[in-house]
């Protein structure tokens, strides 16, 4: 089921090359740089500048220096460009049908943008959210909110800070549940009258643009993350969910859209990014797998039936993903692009997963509190029972299958919406320890626990903050996590027990909610998800130092990072509805923090 994605309008593009001009088949454009000015001759610094090309999409973002200059790395992809320049408080330029030359310098001039209401409307969506988190004084409810509402979407993004009157946001509400977005009932009560008086333009637009035009205002980000370049790749449709995404030792990037059951594949190293995909074969299952309702879906446009959500190399170079809906593993062979299947012995939704040095395969069971071993040498299976903490918790998890068969012919899903919440543990991030050990975070019950590898005995910890997700060892044995609604990561010393918190400095600070993280061994760093402030953020635990990245993308919503041979960052944009995101497009994201230092000098 492999299908090259072959520009739909190849044809068209390429004609429209021809008459402007272009040679088809051109080499790179080299060296376009320019200047981006307020018209009377001041600098822009800190703009970002994207040159977009090819379709599907590839886009290059730099930033501009203190002088307002900028020089773009050679562009490969062809085509006709879209030029973007913008920075807040400054009015977006758009450029669109150019057709670019090697040496060529782009003279770019922004407007001030003078109506506050429209620089509000710039700043990424947790500025918005923390409207609202700010009016709800009790922390458990605020807790719950961010840890509830924030999982599949941003919140306070132009789509979800619409005001809507209180039936409406009912119908909101009682959609979102029956998808899995459960608030207990007094929060729920509240939420109508919480959101619209957050966001309501007439106290929203005054509180957060009160510093416009103090220096202190959206400053430009620092000239070490100016050096940086960020690359965006179209990938999949409006209506797919990239979920994670990998880089294969082979330098190739693939990533699973959990909405349409596909696995793609993108070549960076080819100029229109060599995009491949393959459906991921669901047998007799129906949409929504073996969570099959009564019911029509709740989301008219998944096609999911095996639901692909996480994936991890082989030390064989094989794919191996979870695919939470078929409740199965999957493995895909990239020499024989086959896939072979592993079928859950008990347990629902399979979730995160990661290799041991064994060559075994430990991944998270989220729905039904387990945690799976599998040995694709020998097939030994086992899915462990992880503790519940409350009585209610054990039982509902081994309700489980009896509730999913009740499921199929009795329509539960608006019941369990208007329920009282309920909080399934949820076991979530997974890691393997330099000992062999094997550590996982319970979302949210906010421990994380320790598997022995060879005894399989289970220890729990509670965390000191709230949600730990997805965690990441580093190369000296410490566990980093990132706490999603508590908005900070922590580090955890396995031998001592000791816990140290790092509150992230996304302004304003407490609106973030990290999803996950992930260590660069090589040069010690951490990098995080700024998941609600299209940022990726980096901790250099040795000075404790932060370097926040922004993203060019408005609705940037990140869920996993991994690292390629160059040491450059890789993630993707998996706001699901898609739809909610700039452009309404899910991505692959590059960053490059390390441009060389000379070509940087030759900017200024
Ligand atoms: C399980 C995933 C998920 C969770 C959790 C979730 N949402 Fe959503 N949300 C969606 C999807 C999918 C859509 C798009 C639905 C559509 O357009 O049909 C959406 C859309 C929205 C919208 C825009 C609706 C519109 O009319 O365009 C709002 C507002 C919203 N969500 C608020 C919330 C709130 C508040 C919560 C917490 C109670 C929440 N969401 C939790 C998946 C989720």
């Amino acid at each position: 089921m492999r299908r090259h994605q072959q520009p739909a309008r190849w044809l068209a593009g390429a004609v429209a090359a021809f008459g402007l001009g272009m040679a088809i088949g051109a080499q790179a454009v080299e060296d376009v740089s320019g200047r981006v000015h307020d018209g009377g001759g001041a600098p822009i610094a800190g703009a970002m500048v994207t040159i977009q090309r090819g379709e599907p999409a590839h886009g290059v973002t730099v930033f501009t220096g203190d002088d307002g200059r900028f020089r773009m790395p050679p562009l490969e992809t062809e085509g006709p460009a879209i030029i973007r320049a913008r920075r807040i408080g400054w009015r977006d330029l758009r450029r669109t049908d150019v057709s670019l030359a090697s040496g060529q310098w782009l003279d770019l001039v922004l407007e001030r943008e003078t109506d506050p209401g429209a620089v509000a409307a710039q700043l990424p969506a947790n500025h918005w959210y923390q409207l609202v988190l700010e009016r709800i004084e009790d922390p458990v409810q605020r807790e719950e909110l961010k840890r509830q509402c924030t999982y599949c979407h941003q919140q306070g993004n132009l789509a979800t800070r619409r005001l809507r009157d209180p039936e409406e946001w009912q119908k909101v509400l009682a959609l979102m549940g029956r998808m899995g977005g459960l608030v207990s009932r007094d929060l729920r009560e509240r939420i109508p009258e919480v959101f619209n008086a957050a966001y309501a333009p007439e106290h929203a637009v005054a509180a957060l643009t009160a510093d416009l035009g103090k220096p202190g205002f959206a400053p430009p980000p620092p000239a070490e993350v100016r050096a940086a370049i960020i690359e965006e790749w179209d990938l999949g449709g409006r209506a797919s969910m990239q979920h994670d995404m990998l880089v294969h030792p082979d330098g190739r990037i693939y990533s699973v859209d959990m909405s349409q059951d596909r696995l793609y594949r993108l070549d960076p190293s080819s100029p229109d990014g060599g995009r491949e995909d393959w459906e991921i074969p669901g047998g007799d299952l129906p949409i929504g797998g073996v969570f099959a309702r009564m019911g029509p879906p709740d989301v008219p446009t998944s096609n999911a039936r095996v639901g692909p959500h996480s994936l991890q190399v082989a030390p064989d170079g094989a794919i191996w993903m979870t695919l939470a809906l078929g409740n199965q593993l999957a493995r895909f062979d990239p020499g024989t692009e086959q896939f072979s299947f592993h079928e859950l012995g008990q347990g629902y939704y399979p979730h995160t997963l990661r290799f041991d040095a064994r060559g075994r395969i430990w991944y998270t069971i989220a729905a039904s509190n387990h945690l799976g071993m599998f040995d694709p040498m020998t097939g030994d299976a086992r899915e462990l029972r992880l503790p519940s903490s409350t009585l209610g918790q054990a039982v509902a998890m081994r309700m489980m299958p009896f509730f999913l068969w009740l499921g199929r012919h009795v329509d539960l899903r608006a019941a369990a919406a208007e329920a009282d919440g309920f909080n399934a543990p949820i076991p979530y991030g997974v890691d393997i320890a330099p000992d062999g050990a094997v550590w996982f975070s319970q979302l949210n019950e906010h421990r994380i626990g320790r598997v022995d590898p060879d005894t399989f005995s289970i220890e729990m910890i509670d965390t000191p903050f709230t949600a730990p997700r997805r965690m990441r060892f580093d190369g000296k044995g410490r566990l980093w996590i990132p706490g999603f609604s508590s908005g900070l990561i922590a580090s955890f010393d396995p031998e001592t027990r000791e816990f140290q918190t790092y509150e992230l400095p996304i302004e304003p600070l407490g609106s973030e909610t990290p999803y996950a993280l992930h260590v660069d061994r090589r040069r010690g760093e951490v990098w995080i998800c700024g998941t609600n402030s299209d940022t990726l953020i980096r901790f250099e635990p040795d000075g404790e130092r932060f370097t926040v990245y922004p993203l060019p993308t408005r609705v940037t919503y990140t869920r996993e990072i991994d690292f390629d041979a160059e040491g450059r960052v890789w993630t993707s944009n998996s706001n699901a509805p898609a739809w909610q995101i700039e452009g309404g497009m899910p991505r692959l994201l590059r960053l490059d923090p390390r441009r060389g230092d000379a070509e940087v000098a030759a900017t200024r």
